[in-house]
C-alpha cells in the first residue's frame, strides 16, 4: 500500500494491526500486546485476507511467547503449543495461519536445548522474516502474473488480494499491479463481494490510491459483462490450494470460474506457496468457513431482512482445477494445474 500504511508491522514487542473493519473511511490502528488480542482480530476480520492472517499468527505466537513466564523448556514448548492451537483454530479455510504458526513451532522444537529467552528472541526474529517473505513472494507473483495479462486489458478481480491481505503489494492484486505498470491494464472491474464487501471496501480503497482505474460493481454484474466481451481475464486469490490445483477462495469465486469458463476469458489464481496445502488431495478436504449469520441479515449494523428467514453463510467456495487456466506463484506459473502440474510447486 502507498503513503506509509503497513497492513501489519512488528513494533516495541507489540503487533499493530491495520483495522480493516474502518478502512476505507479511518486509518486506525490496533496495538495488540498480547496474543488473545490478535487472536480476537483475526477471528472478527480486524485483519483479513489469507497471507495476512498467516504473518498475524506467527506474530501472535511470538507475542504469546514473550509472556509465557516459565523458563523450564518443556514447560515453554507446551504452553507455546497451545496459544498455536488457539490462533489456528480462529479461522479454518486459510492454509497461511497453520502454516505460519506451525512454522514457529518447528523453530521452537528444533531449539528445545536452548535457553528459553533465546528461543523467545528467534520466534521473533522468524515471524518479522514471515512478513518480509511475504513482499518478497508477492513481487515475484506480480511479475510472472503480469506477463499473462495482455496489453489494454480489463480485469475482473473479487475480494481482496491486494496489500491489505497480505504482507504489502498483494498476490492477485500484486498482479494487476505489476501489469498497470508495464501499461498493459486498461481498467479493473471490482466486484463489491457480499456479505463482507471487501471488493467495495478494500479493493476500491487500494485501486483508488494507487490511481489505477477501477470500477465497482455488484456479484452478479460479472456475466453480462463477460457476453458483452467487456472483461479480458479474471485474476483472483486463494486461501488453500489442494495439491491437486482445486483452489478455495472467497465466496463467488466459483461461479466467476465457470462464467470465465463459457466465455473464454482466463482464469487466474495468484497465490503463495504457503497457501497450497500438500496434506489434502482435493479440494473436497477443503473445510469451509461458516460465519455468524449477522453479516448476510445486516448491512453494517442495520438489519435488512425480515425475522424468521432461514440463512446460510459459507464465507468460502472451491474452483475445481479444470476451470483454472494458471495458478501464479513466486516459484513459477502452473498452467493448466492438476496434481502432476502441481509437483512443480509442492518440492
Ligand atoms: O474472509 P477473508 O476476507 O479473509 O477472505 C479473503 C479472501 O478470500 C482472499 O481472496 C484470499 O485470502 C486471498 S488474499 C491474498
Amino acid at each position: 500500500m502507498k503513503r506509509g500504511v503497513d497492513t501489519i508491522k512488528w513494533k516495541s514487542n507489540r503487533v499493530w494491526l491495520l483495522d480493516q473493519t474502518q478502512l476505507p473511511f479511518s486509518k486506525r490502528y490496533i496495538v495488540c500486546s498480547d496474543y488473545l488480542r490478535v487472536a480476537r482480530a483475526i477471528k472478527t476480520m480486524e485483519i483479513r485476507g489469507a497471507p495476512a492472517i498467516g504473518i498475524a499468527g506467527a506474530m501472535g505466537l511470538a507475542l504469546g511467547a514473550l509472556k509465557i513466564k516459565t523458563t523450564v523448556q518443556d514447560r515453554f514448548l507446551r504452553e507455546l503449543r497451545s496459544i498455536g492451537k488457539k490462533l489456528i483454530a480462529t479461522r479454518p479455510t486459510a492454509h497461511n495461519l497453520e502454516w505460519a504458526v506451525n512454522r514457529l513451532l518447528v523453530i521452537a522444537d528444533k531449539n528445545r536445548t536452548k535457553p528459553v529467552k533465546t528461543i523467545k528472541n528467534m520466534l521473533t526474529r522468524e515471524a518479522v522474516a514471515v512478513l518480509k517473505e511475504d513482499i518478497a513472494m508477492n513481487r515475484k507473483i506480480g511479475d510472472y502474473g503480469a506477463s499473462l495479462i495482455k496489453k489494454g486489458s480489463n480485469v475482473l478481480t473479487h475480494c481482496n488480494a491486494g496489500a491489505l491481505a497480505t504482507g504489502g503489494y498483494g498476490t492477485a492484486l500484486g498482479v494487476i499491479r505489476s501489469a498497470w505498470k508495464q501499461k498493459k491494464i486498461k481498467k479493473v472491474f471490482v466486484d463489491e463481494t457480499r456479505p463482507r464487501l471487501q471488493g467495495a471496501m478494500l479493493t476500491a480503497f487500494e485501486l483508488v490510491e494507487e490511481r489505477i482505474p477501477a470500477v465497482l460493481i455488484s456479484d452478479n454484474m460479472a456475466g453480462s459483462l463477460m457476453h458483452r466481451k467487456a472483461i479480458d481475464a479474471v485474476v483472483v486469490g486463494a486461501d488453500r490450494i489442494a495439491s491437486n490445483g482445486d483452489a478455495a477462495n472467497k465466496i463467488g469465486t466459483y461461479p466467476l470460474a465457470v462464467l470465465a469458463n463459457y466465455h473464454g476469458v482466463p482464469f487466474y489464481v495468484a497465490a503463495p506457496g504457503s497457501t497450497i496445502d500438500p496434506s489434502i488431495k482435493t479440494g473436497k478436504n477443503i473445510v469451509i468457513e461458516e460465519r455468524d449469520k449477522k453479516e448476510m441479515l445486516e448491512v453494517r449494523g442495520k438489519r435488512i431482512a425480515p425475522e424468521g428467514i432461514g440463512v446460510i453463510n459459507p464465507a468460502f467456495d472451491v474452483t475445481p482445477h479444470e476451470l483454472i487456466t494458471a495458478i501464479i506463484t513466486e516459484k513459477g506459473i502452473i498452467k493448466n494445474p492438476d496434481k502432476n502440474r502441481m509437483k512443480k510447486v509442492l518440492r
